[in-house]
């Protein structure tokens, strides 16, 4: 049995956020401390992978040891280490990993290796402790797009996908194309605020086809249009293409809810950390009369107490990971690799 005040570390390295965070009981985040590689990578305009690896061997010693002393806590208190081992950049998940195997061998506690994605969902029990499945849930990042339901802790069954790029991928491509910068997202966020999202009638792909998901098309649509009139506010540009890819998530969100009868709507994610996409869901989970829970935007993005908080519940449920585990960059919801 688990300890249920169990301080653990985790460790989050698996893209260009260097990040650690420590949370006592699986729910309360003690200290939470990132170090975000966005102006390193921008110049190249995305994520440049042997970037990432060597800055995070870098920064992981500064990270830590802050959030330690933020906490108020020493390696002596912790009572157990976390570290994402996928999906991710197999050299940046490595440091991640490394990590946190060293720290628990050299305090002799367990290590726990968690699947980034299970990551983001956990994040929602930071916002609510006392959450429990079975939850419909919409995770969104730069790397994934999909609807889960969750039946129960550990318990998956994934409704729909990407069929090609993912949400934030999306949002990063349509910036770059705007000329805005990397990362995309939030800039488009903030520009969208000043823009009409009836300006422009975007595609909304897939709308009426189940639970899958394709942004692809809409991305080439803004290229198109960008290219044809050029001469538009960008502000409008921005708010019709997040219009567009905002009711695509969330028409399919509610669709998959309304089918398994769950009760709570989640969301989980970089993208979560958008301002339309939140209000949306809120909304609409008001309207159904259903329980919306949408983490802080700090704790959708990538972070350390995801990790500690999703590590909580495996370490509970399967027990530590061994020590001859390693990082898996393509690893999938809800399987086992070791
Ligand atoms: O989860 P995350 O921090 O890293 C990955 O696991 O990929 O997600 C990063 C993605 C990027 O594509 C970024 O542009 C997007 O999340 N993002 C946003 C916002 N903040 C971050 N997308 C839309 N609106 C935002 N406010
Ligand atoms: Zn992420």
């Amino acid at each position: 049995m688990t300890d249920p005040d169990l301080t653990i570390l985790g460790v989050e390295t698996s893209c260009d956020e260097t990040a650690v965070g420590i949370v006592s009981g699986g729910a309360d985040v003690r200290s939470s401390v990132i170090a975000s590689q966005v102006d390193l990578h921008a110049r190249f305009g995305g994520v440049v992978p042997e970037v990432a690896s060597r800055a995070h061997t870098q920064l992981v010693n500064g990270v830590l040891a802050q959030a330690l002393v933020e906490a108020g806590l020493t390696g002596h208190d912790l009572g157990a280490v976390a570290a994402c081992e996928g999906p991710g950049l197999a050299g940046a998940l490595l440091v991640g990993v490394s990590v946190g195997k060293a720290l628990a061998l050299a305090h002799g506690i367990p290590y726990v290796g968690v699947n980034h994605m299970e990551g983001h969902l956990y994040a929602a029990f930071l916002e609510e402790p006392d959450l429990a499945p079975p939850m419909t849930v919409l995770l969104v990042s730069g790397g994934h797009t999909m609807i889960v339901h969750m039946e129960d802790h550990g318990r998956y069954r994934v409704l729909g996908q990407t069929v090609d790029d993912a949400a934030g991928e999306a949002f990063d491509k349509v910036a770059r194309l705007l000329g805005l910068g990397f990362p995309g997202g939030p800039v488009i966020d903030r520009l969208a605020t000043r823009g009409d999202p009836s300006a422009v009638a975007f595609p909304r792909p897939m709308l009426d086809e189940g639970y899958d998901f394709s942004f692809s098309g809409l991305k080439t649509a803004v290229l198109v249009h960008v290219r044809d009139h050029g001469d538009e506010q960008v502000e409008d540009i921005a708010a019709s293409f997040q219009e567009a890819a905002v009711d695509v998530l969330v028409t399919k969100l509610f669709r998959a809810v309304e089918e398994v009868g769950a009760p709570t709507v989640v969301l989980g994610g970089g993208v979560a950390a958008n301002t339309r996409l939140r209000e949306r869901v809120f909304d609409e989970a008001e309207r159904r009369g259903l329980h919306p829970v949408v983490p802080s935007p700090v704790m959708c993005t990538d972070n350390g107490a995801m990790i500690a908080a999703a590590a909580f519940q495996v370490l509970s449920r399967v027990g530590p990971t061994s020590m001859r585990a390693g990082a898996y960059p393509g690893l999938r919801l809800a399987s086992h690799p070791h």
